[in-house]
């Protein structure tokens, strides 16, 4: 029997904890409809104290960001739980691949908690380890693979991680790509960087950062025979991106940042760099999620914004500065429908588990996984910090 090899899976249909894919939610969850949820995550927080340590992640909901110690970008939000050895449990207000590498990160008692298993990544899903170590079988056979350095977006599973790991490669977020990408040209002469999963993450901070030109990136397509590529082509790359993506930035389109600046005179376009090449290079800024906070903050009263990231971010942002014109760079709405699984009655029935001593949704990578991940990890944590800034 042959199996279809889907990059998403229908929910609740089966369970794949090595995916991203998501899984079902075990446990009686309260009702969203319960009037008292507030009261209840607040009391919960209160009998854990210092035991637990609550992180959320820009790109969460309003009812949850309310309960976060730290919010923060996938970077930023890593060194946090690196930095909190005291806390027994991490209760992770993300999605899978940061909880983690939370995990990765923290110390073996330590316990770290997604409060919805489906809280997946479709990017992260669209790189498994299996495709990835068929690209690197081609990739010898080709003879180029002795000077590929294979980077991964922190979006990606611990298994690719740990991948990275094994063969000299490191971590990157959008915070700091330019750096990571410096520092695996630097690793040997003739390098070659395999990007992995985000295709345009790859690209923008290739070509806008590092001065490479379209031509020096080829795309390794999963699903056709050698990536779809040539021995040629894979010799004169620079960079080879994976061919993944984000299904929330990849709806921005350069049409409408067009229409916007047409509209709405001095308009500003503030985009992630997960976005498409010809929306990052229409952009006024790109950066991270952080980064797009710290410009709006510093922005002058009056002045009017087109953000083109998550949703729930730039509804945050516009409430938070009544005195600035800020508009999405959609037409229509656009969560990340992962990123949003995680809700009040899902924070509410963890919080309650732990409290009543029961440890659900713990998210634990094996210790081979780990080792070789962190690896990688820590690459990436040395690296020296810069932001990932088109100004
Ligand atoms: P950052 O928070 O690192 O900017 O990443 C955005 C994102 O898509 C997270 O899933
Ligand atoms: Fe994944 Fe995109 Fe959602 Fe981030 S916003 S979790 S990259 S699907």
């Amino acid at each position: 029997m042959s199996t279809i090899d889907l990059p998403l899976l229908v929910l609740g249909h089966d369970a794949d904890p090595r995916s991203e894919r998501g899984v079902d939610c075990p446990g009686a969850l309260p009702a969203a409809s319960d009037p008292d949820l507030v009261a209840r995550a607040r009391a919960a927080k209160e009998a854990l104290g210092e035991r637990v340590f609550v992180l959320g992640h820009h790109y969460q909901r309003d009812e949850v960001i309310a309960f976060a110690d730290v919010t923060g970008d996938s970077f930023k939000l890593a060194r946090d739980a690196a930095g909190r050895p005291e806390a027994e449990f991490i209760v992770f207000c993300g999605v899978h691949f940061m909880a983690e590498s939370a995990d990765i990160l923290t110390g073996p008692e330590q316990k770290v908690i997604l409060p919805d298993l489906a809280a997946g990544c479709s990017m992260a899903d669209m790189a498994r380890a299996g495709q990835v170590e068929d690209a690197w079988d081609a990739l010898v056979d080709a003879g180029v693979a002795d000077s590929v350095v294979p980077v991964t977006y922190m979006n990606s599973s611990a298994d690719i991680k740990a991948f990275c790991g094994r063969h000299g490669g490191a971590v990157c977020t959008s915070s700091n790509a330019q750096v990571a990408l410096e520092w695996a040209f630097d690793q040997t002469p003739d390098a070659k960087v395999l990007f992995l999963p985000d295709q345009h993450l790859g690209r923008n901070t290739a070509v806008l950062q590092l001065g490479l030109s379209l031509e020096d990136c080829v795309v390794w397509d999963p699903h056709r025979p050698h990536g779809g590529l040539t021995r040629e082509e894979l010799e004169k790359a620079r960079v080879i991106l994976w061919r993944g993506h984000c299904s929330v930035h990849g709806r921005f389109t350069p049409e409408v940042v067009d229409e916007l600046r047409a509209k709405i005179p001095g308009i500003n376009i503030l985009v992630h760099p997960e976005c498409r090449h010809d929306v990052v290079t229409r952009a006024d800024l790109v950066g991270s999620t952080e980064f797009i906070i710290k410009t709006i903050e510093a922005a002058p009263p009056g002045s009017s914004w087109a953000i083109g990231t998550e949703l729930n971010l730039v509804q945050r942002l516009a409430n938070a500065h009544p005195d600035k014109n800020i508009v999405f760079l959609d037409r229509t709405v656009c969560y990340c429908s992962t990123m949003n699984r995680i809700d009040l009655p899902h924070f509410v029935w963890a919080m309650e588990s732990l409290v009543a001593g029961q440890v659900v949704n713990q998210i634990q990578v094996d210790p081979e996984t780990e080792r070789w991940a962190k690896v990688a990890l820590q690459r990436m944590l040395d690296l020296p910090a810069r932001t990932a800034a088109k100004d």
